[in-house]
């Protein structure tokens, strides 16, 4: 799997011109506030198919009164070297981002590249997710279907384009009823498979939390599922268009769509007693890191993926609890981590060997 060796910003965020080396197990970035650091993580997470960790715009990446920015970086994949590089250009108006792996762009070497890397993502959001709207969650589990699906995000692309269509369609005077049928299979179709795919994935945490509980000293014990008025296990293709279309009344005056995976929520039942949205903010990171532990083994152990981590503003807020879910991650698997924080000391309770990069002398 892939580790980043070496990485090099031109015009990138508010790099005009950065290089550095990385270490291939343990590197800490930091550095005051607004120095870089989620800048550079969000510039290694492009580093591959995707909009990053932000999900920004190309024309948020490039540095302001630059025309386009580069990212060159070294990737080492089963012991062979990489030199990839992502750029955005201009292309019939629009700002495409591109990438090229030893200056080759075919389709073959992207999907190369998009199979030997994933990411699992720590932000400091995350801290209140149980909190935040559920479309927040239902973005954190799909990140977490990705990291093993890298196709995973062309569906979802697809689900959202049918549903604007449909939108369009019941908003338009002359209803085109074949093209709105065709429409609503479609969305009914994939409308089905992100239910699955996510069900599985809820499915696949909660059996890897299970056999976890007796190697890890976990505070909680927590299980997963999906919330949706609509959704049940037998849901089948027929049933589901007939709801489409009995509300497509409701639909034209209200916009969007009722039923369907864009309206679930994801919800964490603790100790089979309560909802997470009613911990603190720290136990809510010590959920999300837990479901990230479990993400890994599964990816590591039945993917026969490592996953590289990106996890920003790690540092603050983490107890004992946090911090023994950190070094079980640092510790048990083979991966590359990056971590930020603004200060050096807050990670002094890591022993391994650490490699820490202070942004602002760089
Ligand atoms: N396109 C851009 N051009 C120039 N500067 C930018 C661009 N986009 C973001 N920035 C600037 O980059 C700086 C660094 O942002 P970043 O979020 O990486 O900081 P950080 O080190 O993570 O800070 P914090 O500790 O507060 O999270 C910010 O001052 C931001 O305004
Ligand atoms: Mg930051």
């Amino acid at each position: 799997m892939a580790k980043i060796k070496h990485i090099e910003f031109y015009n990138f965020r508010n790099f005009k011109n950065f290089k550095t080396s990385f270490n291939n197990k343990l590197n800490i970035l930091f550095g005051d506030n607004g120095c870089g650091k989620t800048n550079i993580l969000e510039g290694i997470s492009l580093i591959a198919k995707g909009k990053g960790l932000r999900n920004s715009n190309i024309l948020n990446l490039i540095k302001k009164q630059e025309e386009n920015f580069l990212i060159k970086n070294n990737l080492e994949i089963q012991k062979n070297d990489f030199n990839i590089e992502i750029f955005s250009e201009q292309k019939n108006e629009k700002l495409k981002k591109i990438i090229k792996i030893n200056n080759d762009s075919s389709k073959d070497s992207l999907n190369f590249l998009n199979q030997s890397i994933s990411y699992l993502v720590f932000l400091p959001e995350m801290e209140r997710l149980f909190q935040a709207s559920p479309s927040y969650r239902r973005n954190f589990l799909d990140r977490l279907i990705f990291s093993s699906r890298n196709d995973y995000n062309k569906l979802i692309n697809k689900y959202k384009k049918s549903l604007l269509e449909r939108n369009k369609i019941l908003q338009s005077y002359n209803t085109d009823d074949d093209w709105l049928n065709r429409i609503e299979s479609e969305i009914c179709l994939l409308g089905l498979e992100i239910y699955k795919l996510r069900n599985s994935q809820l499915k696949t945490l909660n059996i890897e939390l299970s056999n976890m509980k007796n190697d890890y000293n976990f505070q909680f014990d927590i299980i997963l599922e999906i919330k949706d008025d609509f959704f049940n296990n037998d849901i089948n293709f027929e049933e589901y268009l007939s709801n489409l279309i009995n509300s497509r009344v409701y639909d034209k005056q209200f916009g969007g769509a009722k039923i369907g995976p864009h309206k679930s929520d994801i919800i964490s039942i603790v100790n089979n007693e309560f909802e997470a949205s009613l911990l603190s903010t720290g136990q809510q990171k010590t959920i999300v890191l837990m479901i990230l532990l479990a993400q890994c083994n599964y990816l590591v152990n039945h993917k026969k993926i490592n996953p590289i981590f990106l996890f920003d503003e790690i540092g603050s807020h983490l107890d004992k609890h946090n911090r023994q879910i950190l070094l079980d991650m640092i510790n048990r698997f083979e991966i590359q981590f990056f971590l930020t924080g603004t200060d050096q000391n807050m990670f002094s309770f890591v022993s391994t060997n650490a490699e820490f990069y202070n942004i602002t002398e760089l």
